[in-house]
């Protein structure tokens, strides 16, 4: 285990596992919404390990896949500030069965903003999914339609998820140690 890491909070095998029965729980939301493709959006960089392993665990459906990159209001020390759209997606999704995807939902302000954006576009529907959500977080009235781990109140890396752009090659969830938190990694 890296040693910045306090303990593992989701294990790799809990991940691939989840990933798998999430994949079908998708196939079949879809299906039974007669739809025969949908179009993933991956908010980057968060999301991506989580998407390509998602990705593959849906085989019944055809996927498209786009991205936004969305600005983190982490890095700066404003927690208020609101988060951007740095760079857009480039498929038309008019008329398309959209699945926004990201990493976690915390105070859910996020997945809220880019999913009133993405509706501006006119997709067929549009659900959201997240690898993790930390419930006692939410600032804004905001669920996932798919979501993979209810967490605790943690500041937690790998898997995609990073502190200062480290840790998201790790292969499992971990509890960042606080020493390893510098400057602190909470709001
Ligand atoms: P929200 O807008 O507060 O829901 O925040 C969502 C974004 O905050 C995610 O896409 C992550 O980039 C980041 N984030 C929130 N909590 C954590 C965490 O515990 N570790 C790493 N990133 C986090
Ligand atoms: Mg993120």
């Amino acid at each position: 285990m890296n040693s910045d890491i306090a303990h593992i909070l989701v294990s790799e095998e809990a991940i691939r596992e989840r990933i798998a029965v999430l994949g079908r729980e998708i196939e079949k939301t879809y299906k039974d919404l007669g739809a025969e493709e949908i179009t993933v959006i991956a908010i980057t960089n968060g999301s991506i390990l989580f998407v390509a392993d998602l990705v593959r665990a849906i085989q019944g459906l055809h996927v498209r896949i786009d991205s936004v990159r969305v600005s983190s209001y982490r890095d700066e020390t404003n927690p208020v500030s609101e988060p951007e759209i740095l760079d857009n997606i480039r498929l038309d999704i008019s008329g398309a069965h959209v699945l926004l995807i990201d990493d976690i939902l915390d105070t859910g302000k996020t997945l809220q903003k880019i999913a009133k954006i993405m509706k501006a576009f006119h997709p067929a529907s549009l659900k959201t999914c997240v690898l993790l959500s930390k419930k006692g977080r939410r600032r804004v009235s905001m669920r996932a339609d798919f979501s993979g781990f209810e967490i605790p109140d943690h500041f937690v890396v790998g898997y995609g998820l990073d502190f200062a752009e480290r840790y998201r090659n790790l292969p499992y969830i971990g509890v960042l140690s606080p020493e390893s938190q510098n400057p602190p990694a909470w709001k």
